[in-house]
């Protein structure tokens, strides 16, 4: 049985976090010569007519926000990573209603219902099991009711070949919670904190993408 304190391990993930995306961040902002056409293609799956008020966690090099951003709608990234979001701040221009801070997603600076919509992309799968339970449920809270999540994250192994392949060369970059998510599955993870995804589709087979509709029932 974990007996270890949820505050530690929230402390401990910050700590982790940070030291190894401080390490990553320059070269992080690379994956848009691979990963644009991922961005767009959830951008699109979301079919939101702007202008929309959206959240985007765990926003990294504010990437997805920034493909968000350029379809009109006001846009707000959040992450725990100061390097991060220097180079995410890199995206900022007058054209776009789009800006960043540092936040826990854990513990999110904002009043319930304040979104129309909120997104995770390749977020949930950095953090520890027992932190991206809390994040769903703060992304829950802050999102208007029937309003829009969207989750985008790795596929698991058994859902497609080409997750499967992708598996062992995965494992040599990512940090140390990603094979915890993937061996769970989002499926799993969504089932526990009560989203049901509305429409799923992936991306060459190695990421998933879900919509899910922020219900809001009470148990
Ligand atoms: C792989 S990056 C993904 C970034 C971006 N969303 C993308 O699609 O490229 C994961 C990000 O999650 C952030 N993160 C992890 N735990 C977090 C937390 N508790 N609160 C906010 N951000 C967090 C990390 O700092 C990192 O920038």
């Amino acid at each position: 049985m974990n007996t270890i304190p949820l505050e530690e391990i929230k402390k401990r993930h910050k700590y982790y976090n940070n030291a190894f995306f401080a390490k990553w961040a320059a070269l992080y902002d690379y994956e848009k010569y691979l990963l644009t056409p991922l961005r767009r293609k959830a951008a699109k799956f979301l079919g939101l007519k702007p202008p929309k008020r959206i959240l985007d966690v765990a926003t990294g090099t504010g990437a997805q926000a920034y493909e968000l951003s350029k379809q009109g709608h006001t846009v707000i990234g959040i992450d725990l990573s100061p390097e991060m979001l220097q180079q995410a701040k890199k995206k900022l221009s007058s054209k776009l209603t789009l800006s960043f801070q540092q936040a826990d997603a854990t513990d999110l600076p904002f009043k319930d219902n304040e979104f129309d919509v909120t997104s995770i992309s390749l977020g949930l799968h950095d953090m520890p099991p027992e932190v991206d339970i809390i994040v769903l449920e703060e992304i829950k809270r802050v999102t208007k009711k029937n309003g829009k999540i969207l989750i985008v994250d790795y596929n698991e192994p058994r859902k497609h070949w080409i997750a499967k392949i992708a598996f062992p060369l995965i494992r040599t970059y990512e940090t140390k919670n990603w094979r915890p998510f993937i061996e769970r599955g989002l499926e799993t993870l969504l089932r526990e904190v009560r989203l049901n995804p509305e429409i799923e589709t992936n991306f060459f087979g190695l990421f998933q993408m879900v919509v899910v509709a922020n219900k809001k029932i009470n148990f």
